[in-house]
């Protein structure tokens, strides 16, 4: 039972990944342990997305490989989008790295341990042969599975996500809430993304292999489902195609964007990302709640937004990032739509979907964005009720078109001031978004419990956000301080954070994992509060 330690970076697909790395190695004996300091095989799955991410698995890889060179005798492997990104460039620069697999080649990883452990088995008796790097990478941009066809490739994986473990103790905290991918990979080719090169390109699952999954998802236990894709709402899957394999629907490489342009051929069945949402509404009764990420604010058409509106178990909650508020950075960022298509689109759904929580993410100092561009960003954020947006600085990525064709010329002192400016618009936006929902009713989903210390005197803010009484306690005196608080937090289908003061750890801990209604009574940038309506604690199971 060797111990295992794996650490995730970056977005919820690899946090899926990371778990069915688990499923996988935990069925073939291994152990998994919270710690890298008494594992045998540390692994990071690593994100690329930009440099700052990058800069943190590096410096782990760092603490890893000096501990190999003081003489442990550890496996250290790299996976996910760095190790597809960095490729063998990775190995040069650190030596101590024993194993690479890029995030379309995970199937393969239990066949890379084993043969780095056999060659340091082998290393101890003493008849050392160095393993050839084929044998300790996976990725598909070398040693590529292009030789083989893609339905086949595409099939070893398939089984991967197919064969997770539906054990909700291999989730940890959030077992009560699991991720299933409909789409791999990414055709759109914004010019700043890696995604495309790291993860290849878009391939849709069949949709009774993503029905079943949920089914058995839910059978143990799972309340909440999140369908994963990069540009969730492009999930279209044409039936009858030749690619079956063994006389099943295998995965499919999605269509180009003119695809929704234009009606399908006629005589051909498809299923939209409409009817695949409405299929699994219908045949999951039992699901609490249904959501999905990311949705792209192109082709996000009406048909979408009618199954959420008849679907109640549906979220209203839309993660849509509109990335830049500038037509002019739009069209060099290659996302496909003006900010009047995404108003449209923002438009349509909230007024088809009152209740609607719209969220999304903002690239700030692109190349060549003025004053004048990131202005215009200002407006967009102000005009809509975003709950939420990650703001992010642009960071040049080696391999994407920004990166070869665009030179990154906006300061980071630019950038970072860019960045304070949106944050601090985006605060009051969610402050008015968050304030409209007191005195309404909603339904809450705990899932975590926190303890935090509190005040005998109230912080002088009128509303004290979780992170801000952290940072308050640490300045306060020993004499503010009295007992710690506990508080159980959850989230409303719109994924508003909502937390709840209770009396002690043992009754906060009874709410996880149920779900519960609430009156909202006061609200911040950041969370809602309130008060618990009457004893309907909802049983989940
Ligand atoms: N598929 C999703 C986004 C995936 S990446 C979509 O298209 O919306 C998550 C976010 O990271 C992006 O929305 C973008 O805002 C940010 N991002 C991606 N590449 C970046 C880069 N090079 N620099 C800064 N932010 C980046
Ligand atoms: Fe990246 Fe654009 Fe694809 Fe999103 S849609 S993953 S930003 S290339
Ligand atoms: Fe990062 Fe790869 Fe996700 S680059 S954002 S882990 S798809």
């Amino acid at each position: 039972m060797l111990p295992v330690y794996l650490e995730t970076f970056g977005c919820q697909m690899n946090e899926l990944d990371s778990e069915l790395v688990h499923g996988q190695l935990t069925a073939l004996g291994y152990r998994f342990v919270d710690t890298p300091e008494h594992a045998a095989v540390i692994l990071y799955n690593t994100c690329s997305v930009r440099e700052q991410a990058e800069q943190k698995a590096y410096s782990r890889i760092g603490i890893i490989s000096a501990r190999k060179r003081a003489g442990e005798r550890l496996i250290l492997g790299v996976i996910g989008c760095m190790a597809e990104r960095d490729g063998i460039d990775l190995f040069r620069r650190h030596p101590q790295v024993d194993l690479m697999c890029g995030p379309g080649e995970l199937d393969r990883l239990p066949q890379l341990i084993d043969n780095v452990r056999r060659t340091q088995q082998a290393q101890n008796a003493e008849f050392a042969e160095p393993l050839a790097i084929a044998d300790r990478t996976a990725l598909a941009g070398n040693r590529s599975r292009r030789s083989t066809t893609l339905s086949a490739a595409q099939d070893d994986l398939e089984s991967l996500d197919l064969s997770r473990a539906f054990d909700p103790g291999a989730r940890g905290a959030k077992k009560y809430s699991a991720y299933v991918r409909i789409t791999r990979g990414c055709n759109k080719f914004c010019t700043y993304c890696v995604v495309p090169n790291t993860r290849g390109a878009e391939i849709h699952r069949p949709p009774d292999h993503i029905v079943d999954e949920c089914k058995r998802l839910v059978d143990a236990g799972v309340l909440e489902i999140t369908l994963l894709g990069q540009t969730v709402n492009h999930y279209r899957y044409q039936h009858g195609s030749a690619l079956t394999v063994a006389g099943r629907e295998a995965p499919q490489v999605g269509p180009g964007l003119s695809a929704f342009r234009t009606a399908p051929r006629a005589g051909v069945r498809c299923t939209t990302f409409a009817d695949l949402l409405r299929r699994i509404h219908e045949e999951l009764p039992a699901l609490k709640r249904l959501r999905f990420i990311t949705s792209y604010p192109r082709d996000f058409g009406n048909d979408i937004l009618t199954v959420l509106r008849d679907s109640p178990r549906i979220c209203r909650y839309l993660h849509a990032p509109a990335q830049s508020g500038s037509d002019r950075i739009l069209r060099l960022m290659n996302r496909g739509y003006t900010v009047g298509e995404y108003l449209d689109f923002a438009n349509r759904a909230t007024s088809m979907l009152p209740d609607l929580c719209l969220a999304g993410d903002f690239i700030v100092g692109f190349p060549s964005e003025t004053d004048a561009d990131f202005q215009e960003t200002c407006a967009l954020v102000k005009r809509l009720p975003f709950k939420n947006n990650f703001i992010f600085k642009y960071s040049p990525r080696p391999g994407t078109a920004a990166f070869d064709r665009l030179k990154d010329d906006v300061p980071d002192a630019v950038k970072r001031f860019r960045n304070n400016q949106l944050l601090a618009i985006q605060s009051e936006v969610s402050r008015a978004t968050h304030a409209s929902w007191i005195g309404k009713r909603v339904e809450v989903l705990f899932d975590e419990v926190r303890e935090m210390q509190k005040l005998k005197t109230p912080a002088p803010t009128t509303q004290l956000t979780i992170e801000g009484a952290e940072s308050f306690r640490n300045q306060t005196p020993e004499s503010n301080r009295s007992l710690r608080s506990v508080q159980c937090i959850g989230r409303t289908p719109g994924d508003l954070i909502f937390s709840m003061e209770c009396d002690s750890l043992q009754i906060a801990a009874a709410f996880v994992g149920k779900t519960a209604y609430v009156d909202i009574t006061s609200a911040s940038p950041l969370f809602l509060t309130g008060t618990l309506t009457g004893s309907n604690l909802a049983s989940s199971h």
